[in-house]
């Protein structure tokens, strides 16, 4: 029985090299490491740091005949987990997705991670940079009229500064997740004037077909 995974995580999976040695933190119910397993991953270490979500990833794992290859830990966040080669942090938001990544004792030049934070992307980004990890490309999902941004990242060592405009956008170019962003400026732009200047410049570059997807947007919220 083939695994089912939404658009969100069916897009996380597909950014995964199967091939390696991979971690799913904050796993919950397995579906992942599980599709990841019938894909022809062989090694894969799904951490949690509760019992329940451990408990579910138990069954999913049962069911889809993968402990032989999908091995479950409980651990706060990368705490114990051995070096990897990918490691996913999916449906957190991205401070916590952030600070899990700041306590990785294994990072080192081509280690990559799939990440999709549910909130905070902006500062996500500013964190990685400062890291010394890059943001190779970004992918947008959306389930149920919810739009989320996944990013394929790899450590190089270079930390870089990153600003405003780069924070909120990354490297996702598609015109769903730029109206959600301008609306989130326009938002937070009531108490800060940076906010406000880039809501405004994003807002100018749309065309005219787009500014009314943003209107629509924004009278749906
Ligand atoms: C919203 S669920 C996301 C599940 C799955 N990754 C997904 O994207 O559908 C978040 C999971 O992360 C777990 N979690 C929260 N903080 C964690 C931490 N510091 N280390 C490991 N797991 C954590 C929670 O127990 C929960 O099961």
């Amino acid at each position: 029985m083939k695994v089912r995974l939404d658009s969100r995580l069916k897009t996380v999976a597909e950014m995964v090299r199967t091939e390696g040695r991979i971690a799913d933190i904050g796993t919950d119910h397995a579906l992942v490491p599980c599709r990841l397993f019938q894909l022809g991953a062989r090694d894969i270490i799904a951490t949690d740091i509760a019992d329940g979500p451990l408990e579910r990833a138990a069954q999913s794992v049962k069911l889809y005949g993968a402990e032989e290859c999908v091995k479950l830990m409980k651990c706060d966040g990368l705490e114990g987990v051995p070096v990897r080669d990918d490691v996913i942090i999916a449906g957190m938001g991205g401070e916590m997705t952030a600070d899990i990544i700041s306590r990785c004792d294994f990072l080192r030049l081509g280690l990559r991670f799939i990440l999709q934070p549910m909130t905070r992307d902006y500062i996500l980004r500013e964190r990685l940079y400062d890291m010394g990890i890059s943001i190779i490309f970004e992918k947008t999902a959306v389930v149920s009229k919810k739009i989320y941004t996944v990013m394929l990242c790899e450590y190089t060592g270079e930390r870089r500064k990153t600003d405003l405009r780069f924070r909120f956008l990354g490297k996702n170019t598609d015109i769903e997740y730029r109206i959600k962003q301008i609306c989130a400026l326009k938002k937070r732009g009531r108490s800060s004037a940076d906010f406000a200047r880039l809501a405004k410049e994003l807002e100018s570059e749309l065309t005219e077909e787009e500014k009314l997807l943003l209107t629509a947007w924004e009278d749906s919220i």
